[in-house]
């Protein structure tokens, strides 16, 4: 398949971002002090995670892509910014003195997780506000706008931003958290993985039983679309015309985390250059499948798409 111009897609990503961390290392002995392994640490690794990345996910594929955050002013935080800069998105983060930025710390040893350290605290209202100015000001230079809500308070605003983003005449794809999705009300498509949407609508019988309830959410919700991702069953596009169903690629799985993530930005990138929901759902789900054949929260490249 032809690929469309990518790099014509301007993607605005906001929302929580978090720094993946990993300390790989022997545990050969146990600790004196308690009856737990102590683990020598011989090699560490960082990756950007939530919608840091979504974002390089949307960088990955070519399309200009700025991603607006609050991090701490702290040493994950400036790791986190060289990161995704170096992966070719503009940041514009706001290092907040009173947090930490969100680290999600795993300590693997003979390839074993033995603990994941989190660090998280909530960036303040006051400092959010004043990110709704900066958001006000990138909405022209873009042509779609993705909402990565982790649940970590950054997207307190977000009902304002959709506001916002519907009266510039941009698409707003959201990837949501939690029981209450009156905040996503008036976006465009809403992308909630099976855990997520039982969480809203219940559990469903059967498919007719889950499209009454899928739609019946997106009309209440005054959206266009309603993507559920459903892991190893692929994905399903709830609109008015209809259900779409998409089966997932059959590959080799190595690690499913961030395939959500590649969904949205793959589908954002594809909303962007003007490919409709149809067409955008099967590419997506085409990179979601490369993903989860990769090590760690990874990316899927133009390339490895579209073949050239
Ligand atoms: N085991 C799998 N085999 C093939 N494809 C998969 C598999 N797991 C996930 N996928 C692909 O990834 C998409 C998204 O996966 P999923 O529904 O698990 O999202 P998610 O729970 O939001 O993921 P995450 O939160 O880890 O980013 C699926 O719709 C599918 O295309
Ligand atoms: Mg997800």
């Amino acid at each position: 398949m032809k690929a469309p111009d990518m790099s014509r897609a301007r993607v605005l990503v906001v929302g929580d971002v978090m720094l993946d961390r990993y300390w790989f290392g022997d545990a050969s002995r146990i600790s004196p002090e308690a009856p737990v392994p102590v683990v020598l640490v011989q090699r560490e690794e960082a990756r950007p995670g939530g919608a840091a990345n979504v974002a390089r996910n949307c960088a990955a594929l070519g399309a200009s892509t700025q991603l607006l955050s609050v991090v701490g002013e702290d040493e994950a935080g400036a790791q986190l910014l060289e990161l995704v800069q170096a992966e070719g998105v503009r940041t514009s983060f706001h290092r907040d003195p009173s947090i930490r930025t969100t680290v999600k710390l795993r300590v693997v040893a003979r390839q074993q997780q033995l603990v994941r350290v989190d660090f998280e605290t909530s960036p303040s209202r006051e400092v959010l506000a004043s990110k709704l100015a900066d958001f006000q000001q990138a909405l022209p230079e873009c042509d779609v706008v993705i909402l990565s809500d982790y649940g970590k308070g950054g997207l307190a605003h977000i009902s304002s931003m959709i506001s916002l983003a519907n009266a510039a005449g941009k698409r707003v794809l959201v990837d949501p958290k939690g029981d209450d999705y009156s905040r996503y009300a008036g976006a465009t498509i809403v992308t909630p993985n099976r855990a997520e949407l039982l969480e809203v609508v219940g559990t469903w019988k059967d498919e007719a039983d889950l499209e009454r309830r899928a739609q019946a959410l997106r009309t209440e919700l005054g959206l266009e679309a309603l993507l559920l991702t459903r892991s190893d069953e692929g994905m399903t596009l709830f609109r008015a015309q209809g259900a779409l169903h998409v089966k997932a690629e059959e590959r080799e799985v190595y690690d499913v985390s961030g395939a959500g993530d590649t969904v949205i930005a793959a589908l954002g990138v594809m909303l962007a250059v003007g490919v409709g929901f149809e067409e955008g759902v099967k590419i997506a789900n085409r990179a979601a499948g490369i993903v989860v054949g990769k090590l760690g929260t990874a990316v899927a490249t133009r390339e490895e798409l579209f073949g050239h």
